[in-house]
C-alpha cells in the first residue's frame, strides 16, 4: 500500500510573487503538476496534496486531476507541521508514504521508483534521497555512515562551520512507514532557527533510517527563487528537446528554441533557430518551422512552412506556406496548400484548399472558398463597432488590390472584384464587381497658382 503526500502550502516567500510558488509554470506546467507527474507511474492508493497558503487558487488550478485529496495546513508551521495534517485522514494506513516537495520539479520517475524499492527491500522506517552538490548552500545536511545508515539531518542555517561543510544534502523525497512516522510526529519540537516543526527532525527518531543517493544531481533542485526557476526550466527544455531530437526532429539551434511538454512533433520536421511552441500543439511530419516563430495550441498537418510567423490556436492543413510576418489568430483554419505572406492576419475564418492571401491583408471572420486569390491590402471589414459579421467569398473568386469588403457580405463563386473597391452589397457568382469613383482626368491642368 503507498500514499503519496506533495508538500505544497508554503507560500514561497523567497520567489517575490502573488502566485503560490508550487503554481509557477515550467515549460507550461505547474511546478505541482511536475511532482505529481513524477509519481503517476507508481499508482498509489491515495494521492494527498498538503495546501495552505492561497489553498483554493492551488486547489483549482488541480481541479482537472482526479483522485486529489487536499488537506489543508493552516497556519503554515514548517514541512513536519504539514505531515502532522495527514495523522487524521491516514489514520489507521499501514502502508508506504512518500512525501514530496512540492518545489523538486526534476525527479525521474525512475528515481522515486528506485528509493521505494530500496526501502521496501531494506524494511527501513524511513528511507531519503541524497545528493552531494558542490555548492550544498541552503539544503538540509544529511549525516549519514558507510553503509547509508542515517543518524539525522540539520538545516543549513542550524549548521555549525564544521557541519556545513558536509555536501550530503537532503533532497526533500522520503519514503516513510507511515506507522512508524505516525508515532514520532506528535513529537516534533520548533527549538530551530525558523521556529518551525521540521519534518527533517523525524529522521533521527526513526530507525533504522536510510538514504539513496542519487546519480544525477540536477534531478533533486529545489526551487526557492527565480534564478533556480530559470535553471530548472532550462533543464526541463533541454530534456524535452534532446526527446524530440532522439524522435528525428531537426533543431539548427536547440538552445535558442523553447518547448511545451504538450508540444508534439512527427519526423523529418526542421526548426530553424528562435521557435518557440507552446500548450498543445502538433507539427507533423515534413514541416519546416522558423526562423522566428510562436506557435501555440494549434496543430499542423504535413510539409507546412512557417517563417517569422506568430500562430495561435489555429489549425494548418498539409502543405501550407505562412509568412514572413504573417499572424494567424484563433479560429484559423488554412485547407491543404493555402498561401499565407507578408503581413496578413487571419482570425476565426475558414479558407479552403488553395487560397491565396499574399501580401498586407485582414481576414476576420469570414469563410473563403477554394481557390480564392485575395488581393494585396484586402480587408474584411468584419466589426461595425458593435457586433461582428461574416464575410463569405465563393470559390475561385479574385478580390483586387486594396478592396474593403463590408461585412455582412456574400461574394458568389467566380466573382472578379476591381481594385480599390469597397463592396457594401452581395455580389452574385460569375460577375464583376467595382466599387470605386470613376477616375477624373483634367488635361492641361495649371498646377496650384
Ligand atoms: C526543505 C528541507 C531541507 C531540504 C530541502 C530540499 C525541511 C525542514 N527542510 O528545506 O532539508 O534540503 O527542502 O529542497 O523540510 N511546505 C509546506 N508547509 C510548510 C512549509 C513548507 O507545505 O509549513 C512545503 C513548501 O510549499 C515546499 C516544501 O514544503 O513545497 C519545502 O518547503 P521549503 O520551505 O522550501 O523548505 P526548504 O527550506 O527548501
Ligand atoms: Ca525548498
Amino acid at each position: 500500500m503507498l500514499a503519496v503526500a506533495v508538500l505544497a502550502a508554503g507560500k514561497g516567500t523567497r520567489m517575490k510573487s502573488d502566485l503560490p510558488k508550487v503554481l509557477q509554470p515550467l515549460a507550461g506546467s505547474t511546478l505541482v503538476e511536475r511532482v505529481l507527474q513524477s509519481c503517476e507511474q507508481l499508482s498509489p492508493e491515495r494521492r494527498l496534496l498538503i495546501v495552505g497558503h492561497q489553498a483554493e487558487r492551488v486547489e483549482q488550478s488541480l481541479a482537472a486531476h482526479g483522485g486529489l485529496e487536499f488537506v489543508l495546513q493552516a497556519p503554515q508551521n514548517g514541512t513536519g507541521h504539514a505531515v502532522q495534517q495527514l495523522l487524521e485522514p491516514l489514520a489507521g494506513f499501514q502502508g508506504d508514504l512518500l512525501v514530496l516537495n512540492g518545489d523538486v520539479p526534476l525527479l525521474r520517475e525512475q528515481t522515486i521508483h528506485d528509493l521505494l524499492e530500496r526501502h521496501r527491500r531494506s524494511g527501513a522506517a524511513v528511507t531519503l534521497l541524497t545528493a552531494r552538490l558542490a555548492d550544498p548552500t541552503g539544503y538540509g545536511r544529511v549525516f549519514a555512515d558507510a553503509e547509508g545508515r542515517v543518524s539525522g539531518i540539520v538545516e543549513h542555517r542550524d549548521c555549525s562551520e564544521a557541519q556545513r561543510r558536509n555536501d550530503l544534502i537532503n533532497a526533500g523525497i522520503y519514503c516513510f512507514s507511515w506507522p512508524a512516522l505516525a508515532r514520532v510526529l506528535p513529537e516534533l519540537r520548533s527549538d530551530n532557527d525558523q521556529g518551525e516543526l521540521y519534518l527533517t527532525d523525524t529522521v533521527a527518531m526513526l530507525q533504522p533510517a536510510m538514504h539513496v543517493e542519487v546519480a544525477d544531481a540536477e534531478e533533486i533542485s529545489g526551487i526557492n527563487d527565480r534564478i533556480q526557476l530559470a535553471e530548472c526550466e532550462a533543464v526541463i527544455q533541454d530534456r524535452l528537446r534532446r526527446h524530440w531530437m532522439c524522435e528525428g526532429v531537426t533543431f539548427v539551434d536547440p538552445a535558442s528554441c523553447t518547448l511545451s511538454d504538450g508540444t508534439r512533433f512527427g519526423r523529418d520536421v526542421v526548426v530553424e533557430p528562435q521557435c518557440h511552441f507552446r500548450g498543445e500543439t502538433v507539427i507533423g511530419d515534413g514541416c519546416r518551422i522558423g526562423p522566428g516563430c510562436l506557435i501555440e495550441n494549434s496543430t499542423l498537418a504535413e510539409n507546412v512552412e512557417v517563417l517569422h510567423s506568430v500562430l495561435r490556436d489555429v489549425t494548418v492543413e498539409r502543405g501550407c506556406t505562412v509568412g514572413p510576418f504573417a499572424q494567424l489568430r484563433a479560429g484559423a483554419h488554412l485547407g491543404a496548400e493555402v498561401r499565407i505572406g507578408n503581413f496578413v492576419e487571419v482570425k476565426n475564418s475558414r479558407l479552403a484548399a488553395g487560397v491565396k492571401a499574399n501580401h498586407l491583408t485582414y481576414l476576420g471572420d469570414a469563410d473563403l472558398g477554394a481557390g480564392v486569390n485575395v488581393g494585396a491590402g484586402t480587408i474584411t471589414a468584419n466589426y461595425d463597432g458593435v457586433r461582428k459579421h461574416r464575410t463569405v467569398i465563393g470559390a475561385g473568386s479574385k478580390t483586387g488590390a486594396n478592396c474593403t469588403l463590408v461585412a455582412p457580405i456574400t461574394v458568389g463563386e467566380q466573382v472578379t472584384i476591381g481594385a480599390g473597391s469597397t463592396l457594401t452589397r452581395d455580389v452574385p457568382s460569375g460577375s464583376l464587381a467595382l466599387g470605386r469613383a470613376r477616375q477624373l482626368v483634367k488635361e492641361n491642368w495649371p498646377g496650384p497658382r
